[in-house]
């Protein structure tokens, strides 16, 4: 099993979840974050974590996120690791909560 970053990360990408991550497996794109599924050690702590609820297990993963899994495993192989929390995007909070952000997913 692993943890899956989903759509509610895009254009906000708070970090919370960074700091908690005991193995590292954050990797890091322009407006979103993803989970390396081989490093996942399932440990749950950084689900509460997130402030935009976008952290789930690959066995919670709604029905309308599960493309997010895919898309965790694939970005995650060339994403930079990213190990410690930084700032928010600017408009995150403008952002936390919309709906349909998966086409503004910058690769
Ligand atoms: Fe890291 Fe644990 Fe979250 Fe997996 S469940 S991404 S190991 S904090
Ligand atoms: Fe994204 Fe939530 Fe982490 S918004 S960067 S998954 S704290």
């Amino acid at each position: 099993m692993t943890f899956v970053v989903t759509e509610n990360c895009i254009k906000c990408k708070y970090t919370d979840c960074v700091d908690v991550c005991p193995v590292d497996c954050f990797h890091e794109g322009p407006n979103f974050l993803v989970i390396d599924p081989d490093e996942c050690i399932d440990c749950t702590l950084c689900e509460p974590e997130c402030p935009a609820q976008a952290i789930f297990s690959e066995d919670d993963l709604p029905d309308e996120q599960s493309e997010f899994l895919q898309i965790n495993e694939e970005l995650s192989r060339v994403w930079p690791v990213i190990s410690e929390k930084k700032d928010a995007l600017p408009d995150a909070e403008e952002w936390d909560g919309k709906t349909g952000k998966t086409p503004l997913l910058e690769r």
